[in-house]
């Protein structure tokens, strides 16, 4: 793999003193530095490294309009104080680049990919929070950034990949989410946007989700959008059954976003000697499972928080209870094996972890 060459341009000052590493939320503060290149006249430019700040656009600009735009989210763990961990970043890339192809936004390299993480990583280094649970947040985007107002696809293209401290997601312990199904909302189609990471995906959930939330529950269990039966994901996160001895996942349709966690989640169980099934599975056929005792852990999986218990689901005005308030060993499981692993303090067999010497 040869290294592109990248323009570095040093931060005179650091804003590390703002950073309450006690007390940080979600994607709040942004990290010194930020990867940046443009694409226009059909190829992307020199990549460079910068001091995190403001762009400048106009109303004009395309994204704003038509939303083509992708990104990804994934995260860098402290080791020690000589080397940081990237998870998965190769599965990541590949999902940004089918992100790319599906919104018509044109493709990016590994190598510079891999490159910018690198730089940011070493540069922004005092910026990785320490604590256990905590992580350096990385969000890669790419927008359309040409200027005029008609649909159809740009000819000018931002990369930026921006990092954020982020805090322990479980800080006061396991809380199990409450799911219900949405009251007449889809998420996406077969042939849609719905397996893309792309910005309109999210916008057109938080009416459903805020409809879910002012009823009680804390997200969507969406369900496939024409039978309204097969269950596809949740949020920002793909879900998992624990049938017996199968751990039963939604399989990829072509609606669903195909998550890293979900596929460190179904490696390690077929590691374990799990039977996986990977398949279309109904939410009656859920509903009869815990009815007939033999559902008996569910758990979302996502970089956000790796593993989420599920407490409940609701469906048609009738809710099952999943577990007794806590997570499952299985999912604890897995949760202690994919940050043990994050972390550098389990092996990593399957050579997930992507370390940088900082
Ligand atoms: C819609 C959706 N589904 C699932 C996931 C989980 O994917 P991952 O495990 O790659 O974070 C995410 C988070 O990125 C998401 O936004």
């Amino acid at each position: 793999m040869t290294k592109p060459a990248l323009k570095i341009e040093k931060a005179t000052s650091s804003r590390i003193g703002e950073v309450d590493f006690d007390n940080l939320q979600f994607g709040r503060l942004f990290g010194d530095h930020m990867f940046h290149m443009e694409y226009r006249d059909g190829a992307w430019g020199e990549p460079e490294v910068k001091p995190f700040g403001p762009i400048e656009i106009t109303p004009a600009m395309n994204v704003m309009h038509y939303g083509q735009a992708v990104f990804e989210g994934m995260k860098a763990f402290y080791v020690d104080e000589n080397t940081v961990n990237i998870f998965r970043p190769k599965m990541h890339f590949e999902r940004f680049n089918r992100s790319c192809r599906r919104m018509c936004v044109p493709e990016t390299d590994y190598e510079t990919f891999i490159t910018a993480l690198e730089e940011l990583i070493r540069l922004d280094k005092q910026w990785i929070p320490k604590k256990s649970g905590t992580a350096m947040y990385i969000r890669p985007v790419i927008y359309a950034s040409d200027n005029y107002l008609a649909a159809r696809v740009s000819g000018v293209y931002s990369y930026y990949i921006i990092t954020s401290p982020v805090g322990a997601y479980y800080a006061e312990g396991f809380n199990p989410v409450s799911l219900t199904t949405p009251d007449g909302f889809v998420r996406a189609v077969k042939g849609g946007t719905g397996e893309a990471k792309t910005a309109g995906n999210y916008a057109a959930s938080f009416l459903p989700a805020k409809k879910a939330q002012e009823e009680g529950y804390t997200q969507v269990l969406w369900l496939d959008a024409i039978e309204k039966k097969y269950i596809e994901e949740v949020g920002t996160m793909n879900i998992h059954f624990l049938m017996g001895d199968t751990l039963v996942t939604p399989q990829l349709t072509g609606s669903v976003l195909a998550g890293v966690t979900r596929n460190s989640v179904t490696q390690l169980a077929k590691d374990w000697g799990i039977k996986v099934e990977e398949r279309r599975i109904t939410i009656d056929e859920v509903f009869e499972s815990a009815e007939n005792g033999t559902l008996t852990e569910v758990f979302g999986s996502g970089t956000a928080a790796v593993i989420s218990p599920v407490g409940s689901i609701q469906h048609n005005g009738k809710t099952i209870h999943i577990g007794d308030g806590k997570i499952g060993a299985f999912a604890e499981k897995l949760f202690d094996t994919i940050t043990g692993i994050q972390y550098g303090k389990l092996d990593d067999p399957h050579g997930w972890v992507h370390s940088v010497s900082v």
